[in-house]
């Protein structure tokens, strides 16, 4: 078994959904655990469960301190735990830009409405006053705009003609606590789902001017120049020949600059078979907190060294503005 990804439930308040977290993740075949249980209220319930049953806490009250402070207070005991993903659980704070942008892509939310619908406070009397058949949940990417990242799952509730916002916040809960850790289980996996590393590789890699995809002894690569005659940049690798990284070949200066790297960073480079004798590195992608601003670096770089020198000189050109 894979090692689990290490989560924070952040909580303000009953914590029913940070319960439904915490018994999923004791199943054997739970991708996750939870490391830390953090609130901004000494006295939310969900805290004297996570006590109970032997989860770490901390505690740190919003009140007197800016929004930056809150959440950098947060962070650091989240990052002590050693948290690779935030999980908010009616975590009733927005927070702060700047810590958003450093967990990009790495906090999850749960809203109790179908997002885009009704973001913001009382979806659920939001949802009967407009005469809807259906409300429910969703859980989502943090972005800095509030309730409108990316949406990674939903699950719908009819309501019922007598419904208040009380009935139906109760049946929407039992939902969520259905849909919360199955779409977190689906998230952290996705790091070493390979159709999902690929998929977010290919978009960056075609992303470059003029290139193209096509396969090289069973891997797909990516080319730069004309169908005809242009050349590979990049490859990607799964699990190839007895490795057991998925990973993406990018091209180094040479010998000496590769096995600096995989001797600097052996748990994010390797040299390859074959390939690595002609100077190409392995980036491991397969590893926890992978930082894509640094893939798509590797992979301008590498483009830059085989792409004609007429499209490189057009990105040159491009960057002096
Ligand atoms: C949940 O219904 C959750 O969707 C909602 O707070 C409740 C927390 O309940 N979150 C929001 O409204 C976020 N905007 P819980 O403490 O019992 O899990």
């Amino acid at each position: 078994m894979a090692e689990k990804a290490k989560i924070a439930v952040f909580i303000s308040g009953t914590g029913t959904n940070m319960a439904a977290l915490l018994y999923a993740s004791r199943l054997e075949s739970s991708p996750f655990e939870i490391v830390l249980i953090a609130s901004n209220i000494a006295s939310a319930d969900g805290l004297a469960l996570a006590e109970l049953e032997g989860i770490p806490t901390f505690v740190h009250s919003h009140k007197g301190h800016s929004r930056e402070d809150h959440d950098t207070a947060m962070e650091a005991a989240a990052k002590q735990a050693g948290t690779e993903f935030i999980v908010l659980a009616g975590y009733m704070r927005v927070l702060s830009d700047a810590f958003v942008e450093r967990w990009d892509g790495r906090i999850l939310n749960i809203h109790p409405s179908l997002l885009p619908k009704y973001k913001g406070l009382d979806p659920h009397a939001r949802a009967i006053e407009a005469g809807d058949s259906h409300a429910g949940a969703s859980v989502h990417l943090v972005t800095p705009e509030l309730d409108a990242g990316e949406v990674l799952a939903q699950a719908k509730v009819a309501i019922a003609p007598d419904d208040t916002a009380e009935t139906l916040q109760a049946r929407v809960k039992l939902a969520e606590h259905q849909l919360y850790p199955r779409a977190v289980a689906d998230y952290v996996a996705r790091g070493n789902d390979p159709d999902c590393l690929f998929g977010q590789l290919r978009s960056l890699a075609l992303a470059l001017p003029e290139t193209h995809e096509r396969e090289s002894h069973g891997s797909p690569g990516f080319r730069v120049g004309s169908e005809k005659s242009g050349k590979f940049f990049a490859y990607f690798s799964d699990r190839h020949h007895g490795s057991e990284h998925i990973a993406l070949l990018v091209k180094t200066s040479g010998m000496d600059e590769l096995l600096n790297l995989v001797e600097a960073q052996p748990d994010i480079y390797y040299k390859p078979a074959f390939y690595g004798a002609s100077g190409w590195v392995g980036v491991i992608l397969n590893r926890p907190n992978i930082d894509w601003d640094h893939i798509e670096e590797w992979l301008g770089r590498s483009w830059r060294a085989v792409a004609p020198a007429r499209l490189t000189k057009l990105l040159d050109a491009a960057d002096m503005f």
